[in-house]
């Protein structure tokens, strides 16, 4: 039931989309492209203001992170490097019988949204199966929509494993056993499994399928131009480190941050513009001394202490206080746009759901519609990916610190012995993990110390970094369905009718105020609304109506999502003198009205909408 609703919701706010201009589905009059999508004029509007304020709150209003914007396509080296060459895949499954593919870790929520699982689901309410009703099912509609379903194509040994179950436990069925009986046909030697969402058919085995789009520079095809669409922002970020450093002005700590398209050739886009195969993303790459160096900078470590955000950045954070500094300030700017705290959640990734560059991930958890899904992600890489781009490259991603290299050499011998001592050990600890037999590791762990501390007496050492990485597309998503609100109103005449309203946060709605002649068809009126859309212009976007009833006119700025209405009366005109240039101002939520002096609307709007 719960479901439904969710469902329901999600229609409406896709057919919001497309009514009123926000998204549209790509190259529509071709019958669209799955996994694309365009932003209307409304939508453009949106993203535009959702990314000048991350871009804004990100770099502008810091002193310790810069911008960068770089291409798309790089060397195909920087995708072996990086690792999404070998490991930059999601297994697939193939339909034996339709031959369409679909991600093999998401083929249950697939199957429930087919026709075909809705239909049966609806057959057996509660889980009470009537075998009976399902053989004419499947003799008759069941061919239609599911053709190669096991129940279709052989009824009678599928009906018998769901007896065979009913006999020996007559509890009803849960909804994704049902599914499973209904498309198993060698119960023995497969158990249940699950069927192709499509036609209900059989799938393969999961194999893994690498998401990178693949093209290839210049006029010829060949194995020697092939090039890949990038699949994320962060690897220009860290193969351009160096240059920033030479340029920027920066010290580490710092950041270096970047908005842009990313595309990966999911297997099964879903979920409107939640998981697509072109999205752009916003993404911090903000490098960090290794611990090791700022404990013996500062003489400790602070670790993280208690709940929420930990402050102003100190001298002495090491990674695991910076990962929950941005962590806080990403939840922030989350609610700085209008996605309630209550609205996210953090997920802690659990060891062995990390990807294999990071220490540390929290998800950062958005409930959207269908489910609370991820929104961002924070992750700590270490030094992975610079050392990666220093191996293969062969360029050095070292990074000189004076100061390290000043404090090195006032440290007497005892605590660089100390310092490292505790580094050997460390490092030993994690080459055992990592399965080295004790003396390779050992003599590894003496080799990889000795070259630390060469490094650092002169002041060189590799970064590590902390990576808030978001995508604008789902946020986007998350905005509208936040915003989305249907409210039940009452009319001038005290008809009651429904309200469809965008409660977008002012500081990033498409429009910020809508200006408004009371009557269309009185030139005074109409020539003061248009003196003050002029007046507001330069500042902000201004949407000018002047067509139909005063109430329909409020309406469709509601469902654009514009938080302010200005009306020009005969007030404004002076028929009352006492409120001779003033106008009417409506606030989109609380839809009350206040009367404003012309002169103060600038600094007034402006107050409220950035
Ligand atoms: N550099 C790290 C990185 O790319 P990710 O978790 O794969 O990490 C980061 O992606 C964010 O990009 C996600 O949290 C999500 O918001 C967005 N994203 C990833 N794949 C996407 C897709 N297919 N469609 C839309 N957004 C996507």
């Amino acid at each position: 039931m719960a479901q439904a609703k969710e469902n329901e919701r999600m229609e409406k706010i896709v057919s919001l989309c497309k009514r009123r201009g926000f998204i549209f589905q790509s190259s529509e009059i071709y019958g669209g492209i799955n996994g694309f999508w365009d932003y209307g004029p409304l939508g453009a509007e949106l993203k535009r203001n959702v990314k000048d304020y991350w871009w804004r709150t990100m770099t502008q209003q810091r002193e310790d992170v810069v911008g960068l914007d770089a291409s798309i396509i790089m060397h195909p080296m920087v995708w072996k490097a990086s690792g999404h060459l070998e490991t930059f895949s999601d297994p697939m499954s193939t339909c034996r019988q339709c031959k369409k593919l679909v991600r093999s870790d998401q083929i249950w929520p697939i199957v429930i949204e087919s026709s075909w699982a809705r239909a049966i689901a609806e057959l057996v309410p509660g889980g009470t199966v009537n075998t009976g009703q399902l053989v004419n099912w499947a003799k008759g509609k069941g061919q239609r929509i599911a053709p190669n379903l096991a129940l279709v194509r052989n009824p009678e040994v599928t009906i018998s494993w769901i007896s065979e179950r009913i006999q020996k436990n007559p509890a009803p069925f849960e909804a994704k056993e049902l599914l499973q009986y209904v498309a198993t046909e060698q119960f023995n030697q497969t158990g249940l499994v699950l069927p192709c969402p499509h036609c209900g058919g059989e799938l393969t085995e999961p194999r893994p399928f690498n998401l990178m789009f693949k093209t290839h520079t210049g006029p010829v095809e060949s194995e020697e131009n092939v090039a890949y669409l990038r699949p994320e922002t962060a690897q220009a970020i860290f193969v351009q480190f160096k240059s920033v450093v030479a340029t920027a002005r920066q010290k580490v700590p710092f950041g270096i941050c970047q908005i842009g398209k990313a595309f990966r050739n999911e297997i099964t886009p879903r979920n409107f513009i939640f998981r697509s195969r072109e999205f752009e993303q916003m993404e911090l790459e903000f490098f960090i001394p290794p611990d090791e160096i700022v404990a013996a900078l500062a003489g400790d470590l602070a670790g993280v202490r208690g709940e929420g955000h930990p402050g102003e950045p100190q001298p002495n954070w090491g990674w695991q206080i910076w990962h929950k500094y941005w962590v806080e300030e990403r939840l922030r700017f989350y609610e700085s746009i209008g996605l309630p705290r209550t609205s996210l959640k953090e997920y802690w990734q659990k060891p062995d759901e990390l990807a294999h560059y990071a220490k540390a991930t929290v998800d950062i958890l958005f409930d959207f519609p269908f489910g609370t899904e991820e929104l961002e992600g924070v992750a700590a890489r270490g030094n992975f990916d610079l050392s990666q781009h220093e191996k293969f490259s062969g360029e050095s991603m070292d990074y000189f610190d004076e100061v390290a290299r000043e404090a090195w050499k006032k440290f007497d011998e005892s605590k660089k012995q100390e310092l490292r001592e505790d580094y050997r050990e460390k490092k030993y600890d994690s080459l055992v993990r990592k399965g080295l037999e004790l003396g390779e590791a050992k003599a590894q762990a003496e080799k990889e110390s000795s070259d630390y501390f060469d490094k650092l007496a002169k002041g060189l050492y590799t970064p590590h970094v902390i990576e808030p990485s978001a995508g604008v597309d789902r946020l986007m998503l998350a905005l509208i369905a936040q915003a989305f609100n249907e409210e039940e109103v009452t009319d001038e005449k005290g008809n009651k009718e429904t309200r469809v309203v965008m409660k977008f946060h002012p500081r990033i709605a498409p429009i910020k105020v809508g200006v408004f002649p009371l009557l269309k068809n009185r030139p005074e009126l109409v020539a003061k609304a248009l003196e003050v859309k002029r007046l507001l212009q330069p500042h902000m976007s201004v949407f000018y109506d002047d067509t139909g009833a005063i109430g329909r006119r409020y309406r469709r700025q509601d469902e654009a999502g514009t938080p302010f209405g200005v009306t020009i009366d005969f007030d404004t005109l002076g028929e009352n003198s006492a409120l001779k240039d003033t106008v009417t101002l409506r606030d989109r939520d609380t839809m009350k009205q206040e009367r404003v002096k012309i002169d103060d609307l600038v600094p007034l709007l402006i107050s409220k909408v950035r």
